[in-house]
């Protein structure tokens, strides 16, 4: 969709060297901030994942936050957390990634969904697909479906897409 990808392309910031120098930071709270910007990016991605098509919105702590708890308002459906380890308070599933700059570990509650439930994780860049890979085999260790995975930003350069195979990735726009 050219319009979604437009507004995507229109309000994220390329910040060099950040968090370490030879990375470009995609730094997309510009978009966050400018609120008819951020509803129809909101709306394009329900529009292609229909609310029938999903029970649950996860969203992978931190940036994924902001757009699970929006499309979860918008759809009317919970949201659900995969947060960084450490952070969840009960029993949790755990996994380990590399990232483009270090490591981390994800981690879901156990008792996050009920078997079968259908789950939309939603982050809001895909870069190397490390955080992406984690956070869905988590959502599928705690008994759900995996409905769909979609991101704002896809840095297609990084191979994030090839990496997640046979998963597909719905992304608004692709650089
Ligand atoms: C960024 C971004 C994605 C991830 C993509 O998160 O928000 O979650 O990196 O990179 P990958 O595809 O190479 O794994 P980051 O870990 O910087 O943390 P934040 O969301 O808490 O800012
Ligand atoms: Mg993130």
């Amino acid at each position: 969709n050219a319009r979604a990808s437009e507004l995507v392309a229109s309000r994220v910031l390329d910040v060099p060297d950040f968090p370490k120098p030879g990375i470009v930071f995609k730094d997309l709270m510009p978009l966050f901030a400018d609120g008819p910007v951020f509803r129809q990016v909101i709306d394009e991605i329900v529009a292609y994942h229909g609310p029938e098509s999903f029970d649950v919105v996860a969203g992978v702590e931190a940036r994924g936050f902001v757009v699970a708890a929006a499309i979860a308002y918008a759809t009317g459906k919970g949201v659900v957390p995969v947060r960084k380890a450490g952070k969840l308070p009960r029993k949790t599933h755990s996994a380990s990634y590399e990232l483009e700059y270090g490591e981390a570990t994800l981690e879901v509650h156990e008792d996050a969904f009920v078997a079968g439930q259908r789950v939309l994780v939603v982050d809001d860049v895909l870069a190397t697909g490390g955080t992406a890979g984690a956070a869905l085999e988590l959502v599928e260790r705690a008994g759900g479906t995996i409905a769909g995975f979609t991101v704002l930003m896809e840095l297609g350069f990084l191979d994030g897409r090839q990496r997640l195979a046979p998963r597909t990735v719905h992304a608004l726009l692709t650089v």
